[in-house]
């Protein structure tokens, strides 16, 4: 399998403070890797940079081989990433429904056909009497899921997931977890924060971050 993502000696300070040291990381095209670690350690600051959301770091980025240029980045992120992510960035006054399309409002893309997918992500994360709700009027986990369908309906490569159970309840963790599986069937690479060492465990690589190193990488293998 082809390299997709590969960091190379990544070091990110905030002021004197080093908070990841010198990270190097290959991911292969079709991987699902789970990052585990204590709190602080530097699994969402590694996020941020795989994730493009945050380019002030030392080494480099390489997507498919290629170089990754800070001026590149913007295009990356929204081609190539979808984010199920702590902090959500949907615009509150919006209902949850226009959310989700809102990117397609000046798009030439067939918005009949993204309408309908829409309205099967709803009924499948139990939106559905949400749709119409304002997002500022809805719960923690209501607008994860939103920010989720917001993200997917993109048909994003690589699918970026910051402990996206941390505040569901188990029905809702359960479906985002087989959501993941199902992705990562689909082709897509996964990779997925988390301090829930089971769903750590349904991923086929582990990592282990701790005082910004990976400390432990290992291959998952499944129970059955
Ligand atoms: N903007 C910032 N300025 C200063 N320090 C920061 C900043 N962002 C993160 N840090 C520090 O970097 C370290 C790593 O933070 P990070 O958010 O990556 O941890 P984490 O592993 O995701 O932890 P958690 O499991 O609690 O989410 C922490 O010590 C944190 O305080
Ligand atoms: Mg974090």
């Amino acid at each position: 399998m082809a390299s997709i993502i590969e960091l190379k000696n990544i070091t990110k300070r905030f002021e004197e403070k080093v908070v990841l040291n010198d990270v190097c990381l290959d991911i292969e095209e079709g991987d699902y890797i789970s990052v585990i670690g204590a709190s602080g350690a530097g699994k969402s600051t590694l996020m941020n940079i795989i994730g493009a959301l945050d380019n002030q770091y030392d080494g480099e980025y390489f997507y498919r081989g290629h170089l990754l240029k800070r001026r590149e980045m913007d295009r990356y992120r929204n081609e190539k990433l979808g984010f199920i992510f702590q902090q959500f960035n949907l615009i509150p006054t919006l209902s949850a429904y226009d959310n989700v399309m809102l990117p397609y409002v000046y798009s030439a893309l067939d918005n009949q056909k993204i309408e309908e997918e829409c309205e099967e992500l709803f009924v499948r994360f139990n939106l559905h009497n949400q749709k119409n709700q304002i997002v500022n009027t809805l719960s923690g986990g209501e607008k994860q899921r939103i920010a989720l369908i917001r993200s997917i309906i993109m048909k994003p490569e690589i699918i970026l997931a910051d402990e996206p159970t941390g505040n569901l309840d188990m029905d809702n963790a359960r479906l985002i977890r087989s959501f993941l599986r199902q992705m990562n069937e689909e082709g897509k690479t996964v990779i997925v924060v988390t301090h829930d060492n089971a769903f750590a465990n349904e991923a086929k690589r582990k990592l282990r971050i701790s005082g910004g190193k990976i400390i432990e990488d290992e291959i998952v293998y499944p129970l059955i």
